[in-house]
């Protein structure tokens, strides 16, 4: 169809400035030195943990700790490295083995928010991944109490 020349057509339309592109999470805390303080944080606070350290079965927290990292850092953005090497994530299906009750999720989460306070993002940033982590856990959660 004719488009109707009575109409303004969208080049006689003031143009403001174009907006600026999308940044992803991963681009606004300036990339992986971030997620690898973080994840440090966190799992320092595994490592001192009575709930969360015995049911990681490595002796090491290295393994586990680069997993999530790479982890978070695909999911907020970042390369796939993840993915590429472990594949779908189906975290659900990986926590499985590990026995989720409401207190391990707070052990986790007391752990996280921790491990926020020691990087101190800026608010919004901690916001959006905060809520996130309280999502995502308690998702994980595969045991009653
Ligand atoms: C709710 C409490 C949680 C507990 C107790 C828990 C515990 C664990 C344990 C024991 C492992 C195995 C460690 C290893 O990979 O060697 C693991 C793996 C993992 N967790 Fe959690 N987790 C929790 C929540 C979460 C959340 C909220 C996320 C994401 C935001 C997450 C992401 C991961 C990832 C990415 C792995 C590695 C998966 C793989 O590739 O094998 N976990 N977790």
């Amino acid at each position: 169809m004719e488009p109707d020349r009575s109409l303004p057509q969208a080049a006689s339309v003031p143009r403001t400035a174009p907006d600026p592109p999308t940044q992803t999470l991963f681009d606004r805390v300036g990339g992986e030195a971030f997620f690898v303080r973080l994840v440090d944080a966190f799992y320092q606070r595994v490592e001192a943990s009575e709930i969360l350290r015995p049911l990681y079965p490595d002796p090491e927290l290295s393994g586990a700790n680069e997993r999530l990292r790479l982890f978070l850092i695909q999911y907020w953005g970042g390369p796939t490295t993840y993915s590429d090497t472990r594949g779908h994530p189906r975290l659900r299906m990986r926590h499985a083995p590990f026995p989720v009750y409401s207190t391990t999720i707070a052990a986790w989460l007391d752990a996280m928010s921790g491990a926020l306070d020691e990087v101190d993002p800026e608010p919004d940033i901690r916001e959006e991944l905060w809520a996130y982590f309280e999502r995502a856990a308690t998702f994980m959660r595969n045991m009653d109490g």
